[in-house]
């Protein structure tokens, strides 16, 4: 039996449709149903519905085998998993945006709030940029409309949230997408299983 953590939400929706595609019969998680676990008996495989940011948590601990994320998670509290495959879905960027009249002042710290604490300051860093971070958990774009920040650190993936919120982006970080991860010693003790997944999910 394979125990899989998949995340719910906008990059789930797209999870059912490739692991369907791949053969998996995830058809009862497109239901609308507060129920976590999915068991197939058929293929050996528990799916658990999990926050997108947990997923990496689950599987590093070991109550999933495997899981689903994106790679913002895992550069952002860097899980000691095997990432085994970019499943080429969930394409967005990480990117500095602000209100279009933000001009930066080197002089002072520039105040950004974000919710991906650990990306943004290795951002800064590697530009020298002295900053402050504004950690916030969602919404990210009020906050230099409300001038609690100067700029936001964020996933822009149709750039609909920033049109509508009249921001724009001033530079992209970093590429993301899903990431097929797996616990290190399932993988040692589940190999072909795991493999059999990842082949699947693959093609
Ligand atoms: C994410 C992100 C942006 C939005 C970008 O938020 O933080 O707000 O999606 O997507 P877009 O470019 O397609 O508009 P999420 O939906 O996860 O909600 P949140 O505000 O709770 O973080």
């Amino acid at each position: 039996m394979i125990n899989v953590a998949l995340p719910k939400g906008r990059l789930g929706n797209r999870v059912f449709d490739i692991l369907s595609n791949a053969g998996y019969d995830v058809k009862e998680m497109h239901s609308d149903t507060r129920q976590l676990i999915f068991t197939s008996e058929e293929n050996g495989i528990s799916y658990f519905l999990v926050k997108p940011s947990d997923v990496s948590i689950y599987v590093e601990h070991g109550a999933a085998d495997v899981g689903i994320v994106g790679k913002d998670i895992l550069l952002e509290y860097s899980p000691d998993v095997y990432e085994l495959l970019d499943l080429g879905i969930g394409k967005c960027k990480m990117c500095v945006a602000s209100l279009a009249s933000f001009k930066d002042n080197p002089d002072v710290p520039l105040r950004v709030a974000t919710k991906f604490v650990n990306i943004t300051k290795n951002y800064y860093e590697s530009i020298n940029r002295e900053i402050e971070i504004i950690k916030l958990n969602g919404s990210i774009e009020l906050a230099p409309i409300l001038n609690l920040s100067d700029v936001i650190v964020d996933i822009v993936e149709t750039g609909t949230t920033l049109k509508e919120n009249n921001l724009k982006v001033f530079t992209e970080i970093l590429p993301i997408s899903a990431r097929f991860i797996a616990n290190k010693s399932s993988y040692n003790f589940k190999t072909d299983e795991i493999n059999k997944m990842a082949d699947c999910l693959r093609r």
